[in-house]
């Protein structure tokens, strides 16, 4: 087993990654967030199946901080409670950016939690463009598309895949997927993510399909409300989030890792 202390100004966290904890004692995430801790479980689950790292800090007898890594892309999310937690997860490998309840670096970047409550409520949508569930098949072209808009992607990290929690669903034009967005359901509780649409076909309505789509997804699968991340300048996504009666309900920080930082040791 490799915990190791990480030293903090205030208390003492001990970090360990999942897989070095004692086989048939799950670590038990209590009260990480106000928004995500229905997901950890999946998220955890999702992280590990993709190849990602799951880190956990633990302050006394319990489990008080979560990160969540992909060395690929060099991004993840923290959640907990503490910001001396947060502070020491943040520090603890050579990332990019990672995603927290707080700002923790002098480069950040907020992102809107919008959330809908009552699904269903407003008029059926009147879909322009056929949406449909991703196939196997279908994973090469979304990782072009993916790669294309955002660059670094680590294909293992976006499953397309259907599964009993996460749907991928698409638009194809003229045989062409140019549009491609996840939803994920668990315990009651719906996240949409990832929507991405290629530039050419913007402002044609694929985006609202696409969010559309996997509202009705979600609400077959049970949600009863359903989460989404926005970053603050992403006009676009937060336009098509109101209209369909999402509201602003916290936020998130994207907090870059200052290039001076010391690289952490890997041991
Ligand atoms: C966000 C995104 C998916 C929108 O896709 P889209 O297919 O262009 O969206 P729609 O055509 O359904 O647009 C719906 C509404 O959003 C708003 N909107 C869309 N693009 C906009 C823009 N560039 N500026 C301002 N408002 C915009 C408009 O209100 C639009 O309705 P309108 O065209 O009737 O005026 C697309 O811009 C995109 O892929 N962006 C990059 C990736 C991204 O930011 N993803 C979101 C991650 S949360």
């Amino acid at each position: 087993m490799s915990a190791r202390p990480v030293p903090s100004p205030d208390r003492d966290p001990t970090v360990v990654r999942l897989e070095d904890l004692p086989p048939g004692a799950p670590p038990v995430f209590g009260d990480l967030s106000d928004f995500f801790n229905p997901f950890l479980p999946h998220f955890v689950r999702a992280t590990l199946h993709g190849g990602g790292e799951v880190w956990a800090a633990r302050s006394g007898s319990t489990f008080d901080g979560l990160l969540l890594y992909n060395e690929v892309e060099r991004v993840g999310s923290i959640f907990t409670r503490s910001p001396t937690v947060a502070q020491v997860l943040f520090g603890l490998k050579e990332h990019v950016a990672l995603f927290s309840d707080f700002p923790l670096a002098g480069h950040t970047e907020v992102y809107h939690v919008f959330r809908a409550d009552r699904l269903g409520d407003g008029p059926a949508h009147q879909f322009a463009h056929p949406v449909r569930l991703a196939r196997a098949g279908d994973q090469p072209a979304i990782v072009r598309l993916m790669k294309e808009m955002y660059g670094r992607i680590d294909p293992n990290w976006l499953p397309v895949v259907p599964s009993a929690e996460e749907k991928c669903v698409v638009v194809e034009v003229s045989g062409e997927i140019v549009g491609t967005a996840w939803v994920t359901v668990v315990n009651g509780q719906g996240r949409l993510h990832s929507l991405s649409v290629r530039p050419h076909y913007w402002r044609m309505g694929i985006g609202t399909d696409l969010w559309h789509a996997r509202i009705l997804w979600a609400r077959r699968a049970g949600a009863r409300q359903v989460l989404s991340e926005i970053a603050d300048q992403n006009v676009a996504s937060q336009a098509i989030a109101t209209a369909g009666g999402m509201r602003k309900v916290g936020q998130l920080f994207l907090s870059y890792r200052p290039t001076e930082a010391p690289v952490p040791r890997s041991d």
